[in-house]
């Protein structure tokens, strides 16, 4: 790395009015990141005396996030151009008594460090008053074309609305990443005018003023174009997201991971993946989620910040967010998990289950449409299809504590603050609203009652000829059973073996 005293500006004070945007440029995400972000990620390892970023549309929100990096920030209010951006940054370059100031915009986030580190040599090496990272591009469209004397050194850099028929055809861009010598910078920035379609003072006009001066401006031009790309349009946001997506998507299959159409896979610059993974095509990888080695991601998939150890599957279609998935767990497909769900090692999650701030410990399985939140559940329990915890009385949440080897029936109901005890059962269907004991039987749920003949009478009846279906069936006849009805129906459920005998009595004479 270069070790003069030499300090950074990045300038990122501008609207970007070309996005359309109600959000200023450089806080647009491309590649999992703000986009002055990655700039200032890029010039940290530099060792600069300081980095600066010019600061205006949404100032509060650019200092938020490059003030965590120690980048200092300098207000640029109004705005006016990209020349005035560096000059508002001279009080603060001349108090740091540096030689040399590093610039580049605030929305050219592709740019790499190694490549910086050469353009720093590069101007060192050459005693320059200013050196300019160039691409060569096949589309310049929109790019300040760079004008070379027949010795190669820099004559000028012409703005895209200004070229002539014939400098069109250059193709030779400005990346906006200028190496300038102090003080030489400041005398011609000074002199610079707003003589522009935009009445803006373009930094773009001091290397004219230099070299008119009888400075030497040098060129270098990059190896990789790519890595200049700015982004000016929501279509070269677009592109620089997908440049960075596949260069993430290289790096960690060259660490030994499967990815299947890696065009179509999102994996964000701080995720890990470890050894023999495989991602399925349209899997997103984000924040800082880290995967283990010999995991299975299946398509559709989306990890937020969420620990997955090694040997875990996950089946298509489940978003997992801020959760730990233990060794061997397996989950989905279409399940969720959010909030501090937390699987150990061997559990089970499988579709349409919603887990939330919940802990389910070795060998729990919770297959089937369900939601366990706020839920601890012990070792191997089972928790049968359609369970529920209740967790929200509409003002709280409340935790539901189910011990070990405890099995759910299907349908449950556990309206929290609740606790099952270990080794207990509970009756599927059952509304658990009190205190299940260890190896209990919870049954919480309406006896059921079976109406003989009541369908085959019902069908009878709606079988009848239209019109006349109001004519009424046995069953319609039936009066509501009087006081007497209803105590001689309680006797027969009371004796029936008498009644038998009763009735044998009456047979047995005629027989
Ligand atoms: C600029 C260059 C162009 C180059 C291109 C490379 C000028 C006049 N043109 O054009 O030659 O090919 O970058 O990407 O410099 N900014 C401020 N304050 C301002 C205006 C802009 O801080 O008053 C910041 C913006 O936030 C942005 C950067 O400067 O991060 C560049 O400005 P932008 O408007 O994107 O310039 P381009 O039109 O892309
Ligand atoms: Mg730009």
């Amino acid at each position: 790395m270069p070790s003069a005293r030499f300090a950074i500006v990045i300038l990122a004070a501008g609207k970007g009015t070309r996005l359309k945007s109600n959000r200023a440029k450089v806080l647009h995400c491309a590649g999992g990141r703000p986009l002055v972000e990655h700039v200032v990620l890029a010039c940290q390892p530099l060792g600069a005396t300081e980095i600066h970023v010019v600061v205006g549309h949404q100032a509060d929100e650019v200092r938020a996030v490059v003030e965590p990096f120690g980048a200092k920030t300098i207000l640029q209010q109004p705005q006016l151009g990209t020349g005035h951006a560096l000059l508002t940054a001279r009080a603060a370059l001349e108090a740091a008594g540096v030689a040399e100031v590093l610039v580049l915009p605030g929305d050219s986030p592709l740019i790499r460090t190694e490549t910086l580190a050469a353009l720093l040599r590069a101007h060192r090496a050459d005693g320059a008053a200013a050196t300019v990272l160039t691409a060569t591009l096949e589309a310049p469209q929109g790019y300040g074309r760079i004008l070379r004397n027949p010795d190669g050194t820099v004559a000028a850099i012409v703005e895209e609305k200004a070229l002539s028929a014939e400098q069109r055809t250059l193709r030779e861009v400005n990346s906006s990443i200028y190496v300038f010598s102090l003080p030489q910078l400041w005398s011609a920035l000074g002199q610079v005018r707003p003589e522009n379609i935009h009445c803006e003072i373009y930094l773009t006009d001091a290397i004219e003023l230099l070299h008119r001066s009888g400075h030497t401006v040098r060129a270098e031009c990059a190896a990789d174009a790519r890595e200049i790309l700015g982004c000016n349009t929501r279509a070269e946001l677009a592109e620089v997201d997908r440049i960075f997506r596949q260069r993430k998507c290289a790096d960690v299959m060259a660490a030994g991971v499967t990815i299947y159409l890696p065009e179509t896979v999102l994996i964000d610059p701080d995720v890990q993946v470890g050894t023999d993974t495989v991602i399925e095509p349209g899997v997103q990888l984000l924040g800082a989620t880290r995967v283990g080695t010999n995991c299975w991601i299946g398509t559709g998939s989306v990890l937020v910040d969420t620990v997955v150890e090694d040997e875990v599957l996950i089946q298509q279609n489940c978003r997992i967010s801020g959760s730990r998935l233990g060794r061997g767990s397996r989950v989905g497909p279409f399940a969720h998990l959010r909030d501090g769900a937390e699987l150990r090692p061997g559990a089970r999650v499988g579709n349409y289950v919603e887990v939330k701030k919940s802990l389910l410990a070795e060998g729990v399985k919770a297959m089937h449409l369900t939601y366990l939140g706020d839920a601890t559940i012990g070792p191997h329990t089972n928790i049968g299809a359609g369970t529920i915890t209740c967790n929200y009385d509409g003002v709280r949440k409340h935790p539901t504590t189910i011990g070990e080897r405890v099995f759910v029936g299907s349908g449950t109901e556990l309206v929290a603050p609740v606790t099952v005890g270990d080794g207990a059962y509970i009756a599927a269907g059952s509304t658990i609203t009190d205190p299940v004991p260890a190896d209990a039987l919870a049954i919480a749920r309406a006896r059921q009652v079976n109406k003989k003949g009541w369908a085959a009478a019902r069908r009878a009846r709606l079988s009848q000829p239209v019109g006349t279906e109001h004519r009424k069936t046995s069953v319609d006849k039936r009066k509501p059973p009087t006081q007497t009805a209803k105590r001689n129906h309680r006797e027969r459920k009371r004796a029936p073996a008498a009644r038998k005998a009763g009735s044998r009595h009456r047979k047995s004479p005629r027989g």
